[in-house]
């Protein structure tokens, strides 16, 4: 059973999470985050800022959980560049310790298995931060993901790719493929913290929290974790 926390504004639940990974880099500074794009972590990455002043981020690691295949990484909506825009560069982390999975055609066959090796041989995720899709996805893992399944390329819904047409001129612009840790890549990490605001959520997070476990809601495998937070305002709660 994840442990609920109810919070008044989405600032306040980034100054909670915020806390949380300040205490664990004062305690581990080579401490492996992973990292979450879309906007519920922007709070997080927001309250950082001012608590990473004067503390020594430079050995800090991180692992994105997931990217768009076949787009640029040079564009402003690979997931490449949101990390380097709203968290590296802001909070002042080392570039070459925060990996997103590698989304461009070359290598992709291999691109699954060689993030999974990057993510061991870091020793595993410390802290995970999670978004959820209106879909019930995490990282990008669609209804019907194996509870086991690790990182590897998988197909966008319609439905979401409708919710991020948002960052791009035109949902044909938005790319049909991504690649992202698996539901069981994300088990693994040590601690989970689930994030959501927002009315349109309060379905996913109820089905998720306490809805049964069942890969047609990908959200609801934090149930099976040891150690998971979720951290939601009262509108995302309202279903629960
Ligand atoms: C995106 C991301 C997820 C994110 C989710 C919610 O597509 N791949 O990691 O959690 O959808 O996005 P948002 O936070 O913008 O609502």
């Amino acid at each position: 059973m994840a442990e609920i926390i109810i919070v008044p504004s989405e600032e306040a639940a980034g100054a909670l999470v915020a806390d949380e990974i300040v205490r664990l880099i004062r305690a581990r500074p080579d401490v492996v985050l992973g990292l979450a794009t879309g906007s519920t972590p922007v709070p997080v990455y927001e309250a950082l800022r001012p608590r990473l002043e004067g503390v020594d981020v430079s050995r800090v690691r991180g692992f994105a959980l997931d990217e768009y295949v076949g787009i640029d990484p040079a564009h402003p909506e690979s997931y490449r560049s949101v990390i380097a825009r709203e968290v590296v560069e802001p909070l002042g982390l080392t570039p070459g310790l925060v990996h997103t999975p590698n989304g461009s055609m070359d290598g992709i066959e291999h691109a699954g298995e060689d993030y999974e090796a990057a993510i061991e041989e870091a020793g595993g995720i410390d802290l995970q931060i999670l978004g959820i899709g209106t879909s019930g996805h995490i990282g990008f893992n669609e209804p019907g993901s194996s509870f086991a399944s690790l990182t590897r390329v998988k197909t966008l819904l319609e439905q979401t790719r409708e919710d991020n047409a948002r960052f791009f001129d035109s949902i044909d612009d938005v790319p049909v493929h991504c690649i992202t840790q698996g539901l069981g890549t994300i088990l693994r990490a040590r601690h989970l913290v689930l994030l959501a605001f927002g009315e349109g959520k309060a379905d996913a997070v109820a089905g998720a929290v306490e809805g049964p476990v069942t890969s047609s809601l990908p959200g609801s495998a934090i149930q099976l974790h040891p150690h998971a937070t979720v951290v939601v305002d009262e509108a995302a709660a309202s279903r629960l």
